[in-house]
């Protein structure tokens, strides 16, 4: 695996590759990587000839009270994953490398309404660092295609927007959630919960399964009554529910009675984590 830190140097070997005709995937990370992420390198590889990991603590996507500094480095552990999956190219710049002229004036990318709704309304701005850092990565690589997980589905889902709205040429290939097998969601957060939540944190995904059933099989359409009682059932397993929210998978909308595609969505605070997870379900 080539490593690179600088984005001139990248991009000649990147440009050599393309011109040998080899197709390449990207697949974006901050790092700290599980099991997840090398289901994502996986998937990528069977997209594109070659594969780009990139990992970067991006600070524009982390707010003033938010995870930045305390967030997960495991470079060397990181390297040896990625080796280990033979991934081709490993970019991990310094923050300096992706921001020369500081944050603050910091050209963005900001796709409107669908960042200021669910985990956009707890976390400002935190989309609009996503995707202006996206971009950049994606103008660096200038990768065939590009492999997200669903688990943030509204970061997926805001990416799709932005690669839409700005006809880029990159496709948005969609990774399924690696789960633990009680269930947990695998995410770098995992790691700032203690002993005592961990076998209790699993009522997210129960709960928001447990909406998605309610749904299919019993037919309810009182979605913000299901809504409410999931929130309680999250509370009551000693949680902080930041949000159950059931929406149109494409739009994220609320959802309508006639959506045939939903997604139910969850987030809730832990002692020293915000947790998110999401359930598609298709009616008809
Ligand atoms: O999902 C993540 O890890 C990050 O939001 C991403 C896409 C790498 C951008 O920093």
């Amino acid at each position: 695996m080539a490593g690179y830190h600088r984005v001139e140097s990248l991009r000649r070997a990147l440009a050599e590759e393309r011109a040998q005709g080899r197709t390449l995937a990207l697949v974006p990370t901050m790092g700290n990587l599980h099991e997840g992420h090398l289901q994502l390198v996986r998937l990528a590889k069977q997209h594109c000839d070659l594969v780009v990991v990139s990992i970067f603590v991006n600070p524009l996507q982390f707010g003033l009270s938010e995870d930045w500094e305390q967030y997960p480095r495991t470079l060397e552990a990181d390297m040896a994953r990625l080796e280990a999956e033979s991934c081709d190219y490993l970019f991990h710049p310094e923050e300096k490398e992706i921001y020369p002229n500081g944050m603050a004036d910091q050209t963005r990318v900001v796709v409107p309404t669908m960042t200021d709704i669910l985990c956009g309304a707890s976390r400002p701005r935190h989309f609009e660092g996503v995707t202006t850092v996206v971009s950049k990565l994606f103008n660096i690589v200038q990768p065939d295609k590009a492999v997200f997980g669903i688990k943030d589905y509204q970061q997926l889902a805001v990416i799709r927007r932005m690669v839409e709205d700005l006809c880029l040429s990159v496709e948005i290939v969609a990774a399924p959630i690696a789960r633990d097998e009680d269930g947990l969601a695998l995410s770098s957060r995992n790691s700032y919960l203690t002993t005592g939540e961990r076998p209790r944190v699993t009522v997210l995904y129960r709960t928001l399964c447990w909406c998605r059933d309610q749904i299919t099989q019993l037919g309810r359409r009182d979605f913000s009554v299901l809504e409410e009682a999931a929130a309680e059932r999250i509370q009551e397993a000693g949680f902080r529910p930041d949000y159950v929210s059931i929406r149109n998978a494409r739009t994220l909308d609320p959802a309508a009675h006639d959506d045939e595609e939903m997604v139910v969505l969850g987030a809730m605070y832990t002692t020293g984590a915000r947790l998110i997870d999401n359930v598609t379900l298709t009616l008809g």
